[in-house]
């Protein structure tokens, strides 16, 4: 799940493994390591912890080799531990690994009956040891394609062997890999940030296959051994490393930069001219679809639950929505006149993938809303709509989720309009209205310093709650899930309607509670569903949009208003202080805001 580097030169590696793995560093891990092979010796350094750590005993060691893997772990099998920590070694091999092997215990079993000694409790090290299982009456391409065969689960996996200095090999299924082609070396990573400092010309493994890295060439084959050919893609410029500059946390400049990132993605499907949407290279005829079914994980879902609110209003398309894990596993009744819309920012999750995979299978449209535009959804699914927010690092998403909402709004007017649900009048006065959101958002951002207060109560509540009706109610979830993921503080979303049939036991004195009541046609309600918290002893945060009209509650702890633009709108708004909440309440901690405990920016794992 988290980062695989190799390199295979004849210059020394190992500083070059780590300066790749740091670029990695963003996905989350909890312990690194590196092998290389000097002289018929393979030479493993491992740590629990940073990469900083890793690079400092290597530096003692002073770790010599013109071939290496790295890796950074985000534990699956086995606490987070120097032992567990990849790459994983036999006395033949050496192997690092994104993903889970799934019938690990019972080759583990096996292995052990013919001698084999484990040392960790990983489901990898098999891998170490069927690999030299299998070498000892196999050539070493036969011997990958029998393993492969043998394993169950997701994976990406770089090998070395100690008798052969010149060549890694890659292997993929489930997980992403790519390769980077260099002067005289070659790379291996397992995405794109992790070659981008050594080279931009890359290619990507499909799932099924794998390839053998020498420093001259780089061969590609299928599954049963067949040699296949690969495109050579050239990464942009763009594509170059993206820096903290003055901040001191990457999310804080991700939550800043949303004004222009919103801006930029309105450019692209906006042609202000003629006050229309683009959709470019839109396959289909609208007419075409009667339903559509949105699908995605954490964050990326809560885009779709409010997708879901615009398309049933704007459209008289159903409308479903799904949590990539479980739509997966469900009987779907597949539709041909459906649109199957996957949204994922790094476009690699592996839950997303697989049920964009099933839809594949079963010959369906499918869409794909990612930021990250060479990632493995947006290759695999027939229409890309990207979100132009540029890199996002911060492993908690925020600039990535604006973005998303945002494609998804354009892609339900469009439908709108195009379906004729809504007059061109219409049609061009939601246009209009997008535009001023940056602006909007700008002004959002400067309601700061009250945050940085109300950070401090959140910070220390034992248990906290966020409520909302239509629009506001995913907006609440997602206002709860930054909060676990950065301050971990209990949080829980619900509809504010809901409070009375279970969760309102929960309030007590002194517990804060966030209550989202735009000036939309809930106000009132969700008013009388906050004076219920009120009146249990809840510290309300109310957060609404600007009005002539007084807020006439009394006892109300905080107030933060935003703009007031057309109510389809104030999602994207209400949205940013809850991001600078949990921001700010994770800061109050002192947790590391960039990388939470527990979790990977790309969870390439079931
Ligand atoms: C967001 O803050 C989370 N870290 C997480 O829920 C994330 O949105 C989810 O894992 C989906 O990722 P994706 O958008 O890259 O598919
Ligand atoms: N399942 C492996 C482990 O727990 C790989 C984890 C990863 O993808 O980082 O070691």
């Amino acid at each position: 799940m988290c980062g695989i580097v190799g390199i295979v030169s004849t210059k020394e590696v190992s500083s070059r493994i780590v300066n790749s793995l740091r670029k990695l560093e963003y996905r989350g891990y909890d312990s690194a390591g590196i092998a290389t092979i000097v002289e018929g010796n393979i030479n493993e350094v491992k740590r629990e912890g940073r990469v900083d750590f890793l690079e400092k005993d290597i530096l003692k060691l002073n770790l010599k080799g013109d071939i290496g893997i790295g890796h950074v772990r985000w534990a699956t099998h086995g606490k987070p531990s120097k032992i567990n920590a990849h790459p994983h070694s036999s006395d033949q091999v050496s192997v690092v690994h994104n993903g889970i092997i799934e019938n690990s215990t019972i080759l583990k079993k096996l292995l052990e009956k013919k001698g084999y000694i484990f040392k960790s409790q990983t489901d990898t090290e098999v891998i170490a040891h069927l690999v030299t299982d299998y070498l000892k009456k196999n050539s070493l391409k036969s011997t990958i394609i029998k393993v492969l065969k043998k394993l169950h689960g997701s994976f990406a996996l770089g090998i070395i062997f100690k008798d052969r200095n010149d060549l890694i090999i890659g292997a993929r299924r489930g997980s992403p890999l790519a390769v980077g082609y260099g002067p005289n070396e070659n790379y291996l990573g397992s995405d794109s940030y992790a070659l981008k400092s050594m080279t931009n010309k890359i290619s990507y493994l499909d799932d099924g296959e794998f390839c053998i890295i020498k420093k001259d060439q780089i061969e590609f084959f299928e599954a049963h051994g067949v040699k296949i050919n690969k495109k050579v893609l050239n990464l942009s410029k763009e594509d170059t490393y993206y820096e903290k500059g003055d901040y001191k946390y990457f999310m804080e400049k991700e939550i800043d930069e949303q004004p222009s990132t919103l801006n930029d993605c309105i450019n692209e499907y906006i042609d202000k001219h003629n006050n229309q949407i683009n959709l470019y290279n839109f396959p289909w005829k609208m007419n075409l679809f009667k339903s559509i079914v949105l699908i995605g994980c954490g964050t990326a879902y809560h885009s779709c639950l409010v997708a879901k609110y615009w398309i049933e209003q704007n459209t008289s398309l159903d409308v479903s929505i799904d949590i990539a894990s479980e739509f997966r596993y469900r009987k779907v009744r597949f539709k041909n006149d459906c649109l199957y819309v996957f949204v994922s920012q790094s476009g690699e999750t592996a839950d997303t993938y697989a049920a964009l995979e099933l839809c594949k299978k079963n010959k369906m449209k499918t869409c794909a809303v990612v930021n990250v535009v060479e990632s493995s959804i947006a290759r695999e699914a027939d229409l890309v709509l990207p979100i132009y927010c540029g890199q996002e690092i911060g492993v908690a998403s925020t600039k990535a989720f604006l973005g998303q909402m945002l494609v998804l709004y354009i892609l339900s007017i469009k439908i709108s309009f195009d379906q004729k649900f809504i007059n061109k009048h219409e049609y061009q006065s939601k246009i209009k209205n997008l535009l001023l959101l940056s602006n909007s958002a700008k002004k959002t951002l400067k309601l700061d310093h009250k945050i940085l207060n109300i950070g401090k109560v959140f910070a220390h509540a034992k248990g906290c709650m966020f409520l909302g009706r239509g629009y506001s109610f995913p907006i609440a979830l997602e206002g709860a899930l930054k909060l676990k993921e950065l301050a971990y503080v209990h949080a829980e979303g619900y509809p504010a309607g809901e409070m009375k049939h279970g969760p309102l036991a929960l309030i007590e004195e002194g517990m804060p509670v966030v209550v989202i009541a735009p000036r939309d046609d809930h106000y009132k309600k969700t008013m009388s569903n906050m004076q219920e918290v009120i009146a249990r002893g809840a510290k309300v945060l109310l957060i609404t949009t600007k009005s002539k009209d007084e807020i006439t509650s009394e006892n109300i702890w905080e107030i933060i208003e935003v703009d007031q633009l057309n109510n389809e709108l104030i999602p994207f708004l209400i949205t940013i202080p809850l991001q600078k909440l949990a921001f700010y309440s994770a800061l109050e901690k002192g947790y590391d805001i960039d990388k939470p405990r527990n979790l990977a920016k790309s969870v390439t794992v079931e």
